[in-house]
């Protein structure tokens, strides 16, 4: 316990736990919070300040040579050890002749165990098991896994680093270190992950968390879509390059992380790629709504959480992970709702379609007798008619009756969005919502669940509902 506290444990920095509490909140030209670039990077930079040198056991003792040696602290029951056990293994390999990895297993594994453990998963370098726990005692350890860099030295070993936890891709660490620079393992071109950049860029981290980007992956796993590459594509880092995403949902680099707008490494690889012209190769025309840069950026502010307490940080994030976060980015481009009157004379056959479905008989609803006799003023409640009729133009809801075409029910636009430009320019496909084939449920899930909610609809699903509106090409 006592010597765990000694060690300078640079990599317990998670993005969850790290919300500093900054009292400023006037924003930038951007939108952004003021915050600190790459905070954490002195720390990362300087690494182990104060010589510390360590005793170990013969057993132990006996595994290092006169070379830097990682210590990888493990059990072979942990899914978070299995699930780094490859990026180690590739490791072992890289660093050659140049330093050794040695695992040690702790808890209760037996030799048994451990054995079929290094079977399963090819491990190439030795495995030493710890089942007294003296080993992890002097090395401090709390959870697993856990790494430390190590050299051997007259008097004992001396601690050059330590990775509590062992976070997927700490490698690129590893390396940078006994190459004696961080910034080594940065390699032109090479994807290195979120969980590398959090290192150093820890305001950015915590901030990151907490927008839709961080749980773009997540979207697929909830639709079920992981497999597909018609969804992948924009929903990973790297997709279709050399060291990018690489199929698995269990890669770290699943999610739209730091390097899809950043490029692989970020500028720290010796390429800098300019982030606004990363934006549109994902958010198209189809797959998200009259965007534009100066629409997105405020929404991408990379310092917001340093503003927030642990409270509201984890607030923020529940809202994110439950779904009930603003989805901003969405909103129609501004204009007014003509009305689905002024569709009629060019697009009959929809019009016909629209005015008998449920969508055009929306606020008849609202009257009927039965209705009525539980909610009077149903017809004349904003609490109802906010989803039974459509606005008298785009942006946040209105909070006044006459903000809504209580004469028109749920109109065209409020699943194309506003009209007017369209009417004015007599048609076109720039200056509406098409809806079209090519992603639906990216946008088409937002914009039906904006009424389809938990509460009005608790059975909603888009796959047997978008059939019943089908009134297009
Ligand atoms: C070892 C520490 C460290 C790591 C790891 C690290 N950075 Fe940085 N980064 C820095 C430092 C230091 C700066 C300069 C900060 C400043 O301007 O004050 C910086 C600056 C930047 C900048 C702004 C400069 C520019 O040219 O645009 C970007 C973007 C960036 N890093 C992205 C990344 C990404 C993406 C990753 C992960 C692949 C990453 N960094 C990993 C330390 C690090
Ligand atoms: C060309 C890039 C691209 C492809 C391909 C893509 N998406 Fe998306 N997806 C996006 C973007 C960008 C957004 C964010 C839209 C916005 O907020 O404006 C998004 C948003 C979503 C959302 C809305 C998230 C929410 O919580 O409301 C869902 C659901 C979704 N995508 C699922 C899918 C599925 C399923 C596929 C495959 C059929 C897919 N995406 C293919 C780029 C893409
Ligand atoms: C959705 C795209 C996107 C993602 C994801 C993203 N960034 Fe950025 N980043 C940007 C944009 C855009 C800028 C602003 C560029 C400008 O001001 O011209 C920026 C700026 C920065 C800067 C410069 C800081 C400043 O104040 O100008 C750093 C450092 C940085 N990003 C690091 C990161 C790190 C680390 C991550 C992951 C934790 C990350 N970014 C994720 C788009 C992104
Ligand atoms: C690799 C593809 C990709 C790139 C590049 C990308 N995005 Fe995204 N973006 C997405 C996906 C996918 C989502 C939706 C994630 C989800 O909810 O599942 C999204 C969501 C967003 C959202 C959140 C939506 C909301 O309503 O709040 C904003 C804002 C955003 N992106 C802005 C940007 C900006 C600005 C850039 C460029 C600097 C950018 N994105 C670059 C794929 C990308
Ligand atoms: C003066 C005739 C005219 C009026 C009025 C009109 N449209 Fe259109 N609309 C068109 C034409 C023509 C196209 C086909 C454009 C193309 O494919 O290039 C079109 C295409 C569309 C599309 C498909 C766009 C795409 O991306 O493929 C939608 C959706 C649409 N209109 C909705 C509406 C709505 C809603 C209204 C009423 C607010 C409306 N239109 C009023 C002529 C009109
Ligand atoms: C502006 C709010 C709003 C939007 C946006 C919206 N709906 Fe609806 N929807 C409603 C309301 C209200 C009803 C109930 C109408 C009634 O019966 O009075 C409804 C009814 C329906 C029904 C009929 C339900 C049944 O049980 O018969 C279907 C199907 C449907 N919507 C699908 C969709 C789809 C798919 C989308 C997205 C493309 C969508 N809706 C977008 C408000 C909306
Ligand atoms: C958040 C959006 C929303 C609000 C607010 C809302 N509704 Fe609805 N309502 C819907 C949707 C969506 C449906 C269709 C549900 C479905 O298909 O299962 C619906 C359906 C209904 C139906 C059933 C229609 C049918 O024929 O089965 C009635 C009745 C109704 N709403 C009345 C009301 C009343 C009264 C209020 C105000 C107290 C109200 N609604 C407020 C979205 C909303
Ligand atoms: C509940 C949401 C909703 C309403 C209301 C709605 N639409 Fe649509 N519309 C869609 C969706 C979703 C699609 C594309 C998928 C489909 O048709 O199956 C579509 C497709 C279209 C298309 C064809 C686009 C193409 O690329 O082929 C046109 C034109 C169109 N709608 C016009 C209208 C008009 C005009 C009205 C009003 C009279 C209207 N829509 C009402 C959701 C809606």
């Amino acid at each position: 316990m006592t010597s765990s506290r000694r060690f300078l444990l640079l990599f317990t920095v998670s993005a969850l736990v790290l919300i500093g509490v900054v009292l400023a909140t006037d924003l930038d030209s951007r939108g952004w919070h003021r915050g600190t670039p790459a905070a954490n990077a002195g720390t990362v930079i300087a690494g182990q300040t104060e010589s510390m040198v360590l005793q170990f056991p013969d057993a132990l003792a006996s595994q290092i040579k006169r070379k830097p040696t990682l210590l990888v602290y493990f059990s072979p029951t942990c899914p978070h050890c299995q699930h780094v056990q490859p990026e180690l293994n590739a490791l072992s390999e890289r660093l050659g002749r140049t330093a050794d990895v040695v695992g040690i297993a702790g808890g209760r594994a037996t030799q048994g165990q451990i054995n079929v453990y290094a079977q399963e998963y090819n491990v190439p370098y030795d495995i030493i098991p710890d089942t007294m726990r003296d080993i992890g005692t002097i090395l401090g350890i709390r959870s697993t896994p856990s790494a430390l860099l190590v050299q051997r030295v007259d008097d004992g070993f001396e601690v050059v680093d330590a990775f509590y936890p062992y976070s997927p891709g700490y490698d690129a660490f590893v390396e940078g270190r006994i190459a004696g620079d961080p910034f080594a393992a940065f390699r032109e071109g090479e994807f290195q992950g979120t969980n590398v950049c959090a290192t150093c860029h820890t305001e950015e981290a915590a901030s990151y968390g907490l927008s839709h980007h961080s749980l773009a992956w997540n979207t697929l796993v909830k639709h079920e879509e992981t497999t597909n590459d018609k969804c992948t594509s924009c929903h990973v880092t790297g997709a279709g390059l050399p060291t990018g995403w690489d199929g698995s949902a269990t890669s770290d680099l699943v999610n739209v992380g730091c390097e899809s707008c950043h490029s692989a490494g970020g500028p720290h690889d010796g390429q800098r790629v300019e982030p606004q012209s990363t934006c549109e190769s994902c958010h198209d025309a189809d797959h998200s709504i009259a965007f534009t840069y100066e629409k997105g950026l405020p929404l991408i502010d990379h310092y917001r959480a340093s503003a927030m307490d642990d409270a509201t940080y984890r607030e923020a994030r529940t809202a994110l992970y439950e779904g009930t976060a603003p989805r901003t980015l969405l909103a129609f481009e501004d204009g007014a709702f003509v009305g689905s009157d002024q569709c009629q004379s060019c697009h009959e056959s929809e019009h016909a379609w629209w005015k008998d479905s449920p969508h055009g008989q929306a606020m008849a609803t609202l009257s009927k007798p039965e209705v009525v006799a539980e909610h009077p003023d149903a017809a004349n409640n904003v609490a109802c008619v906010s989803c039974h009729a459509s606005p008298t133009r785009s942006g946040p809801p209105p909070s006044e009756l006459a903000g809504f075409k209580t004469d028109e029910s749920v109109g065209c636009e409020s699943c194309h969005g506003p009209g007017e430009r369209h009417v004015a320019a007599g048609g076109g496909s720039d200056n509406i919502e098409g809806l079209g084939e090519s992603c639906p449920v990216c946008v088409l899930e937002a914009i039906c669940t904006s009424c389809h909610t938990q509460a009005w609809d608790p059975e909603w699903d888009l796959d047997t509902r978008l059939p019943a509106v089908h009134h297009g090409g």
